[in-house]
C-alpha cells in the first residue's frame, strides 16, 4: 500500500512510502531500525527491545508490517501468534488457556523519529488487521502507562485498559485488549 508522508524531521513534506508485509530476510533491517530508536530514546524502559531471533521468528511465524521508502525501513509494527505459550498477554488477564491460540499479541510498534506525525502506528495497525488469521479474534497489547505517545495510538485503535502490572522483569505496564 502507498501512503504520503505529509512531515518529515518535524516540517512539512510530500513523501511517498510503502507499507508491506516484512520478509523474513529484512529481519536485521527491523532490528537495526529497534535498536537505533531505542538507544535515542529519551525513557527508554517504555520500550522492551526484542533479540534478533525473536524478532526474526515474528515475521516468519507471524507478522510484521514495515514502512519503507525505497531500502530505508523507517517504521515497523510487530505481531506474535503465541498460542500456548505463557508469553501470550491473555495469561496475563486471565482467559482461559483453551482461548489462547485466539488470541495474538501486537508486540512492538516503532515509528523513527524523522517520520513520526504521519499516524504510522495506526496506519500499520490499520493495514495489518485483514493479514491476521481468522482464527485470531482478540489482540492483546503492553504499553507504558507514561508514554502518552503509543497509549493514545491504542486507544484510538480501540484498545481498552484491562490491568496494570510489573511486565517484562520489572517495568510497570498497562495491559490492553482489543476484540476484532
Ligand atoms: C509510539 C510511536 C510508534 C508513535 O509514533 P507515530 O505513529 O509517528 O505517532 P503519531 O503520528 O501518533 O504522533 C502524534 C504526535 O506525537 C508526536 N510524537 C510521536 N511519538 C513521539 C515521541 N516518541 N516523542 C515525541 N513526540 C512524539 C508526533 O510528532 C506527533 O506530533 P504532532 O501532532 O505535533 O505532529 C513512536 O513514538 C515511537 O516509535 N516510540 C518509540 C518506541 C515505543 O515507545 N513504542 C511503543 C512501545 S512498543
Amino acid at each position: 500500500m502507498e501512503l504520503i508522508l505529509h512531515k518529515v524531521c518535524g516540517h512539512p513534506a510530500q513523501q511517498a512510502v510503502t507499507l508491506r508485509r516484512c520478509t523474513p530476510d529484512e529481519a536485521p533491517a527491523v532490528y537495526a531500525l529497534q535498536n537505533e530508536v531505542h538507544a535515542a530514546m529519551p525513557h527508554p524502559e517504555w520500550f522492551v527491545t526484542d533479540t534478533l531471533e525473536h524478532i526474526t521468528g515474528y515475521i516468519a511465524d507471524s507478522l510484521c508490517i514495515g514502512v519503507w521508502q525505497g531500502s530505508r525501513l523507517g517504521a515497523y509494527l510487530t505481531f506474535y501468534y503465541c498460542g500456548q505459550s505463557p508469553h501470550n498477554y491473555a495469561a496475563f488477564l486471565g482467559v482461559p488457556q483453551a482461548e489462547w491460540p485466539h488470541w495474538a499479541n501486537a508486540d512492538s510498534a516503532v515509528v523513527h523519529p524523522d517520520w513520526r506525525g504521519n499516524g504510522l502506528q495506526r496506519r500499520m495497525l490499520e493495514a495489518a488487521l485483514p493479514l491476521l488469521p481468522e482464527s485470531i479474534t482478540h489482540l492483546g497489547a503492553t504499553v507504558s502507562p507514561a508514554n502518552p505517545y503509543s497509549l493514545s495510538n491504542a486507544l484510538a485503535c480501540g484498545f481498552t485498559i484491562r490491568a496494570r502490572r510489573e511486565m517484562y522483569g520489572g517495568f510497570d505496564r498497562y495491559l490492553l485488549a482489543k476484540e476484532l
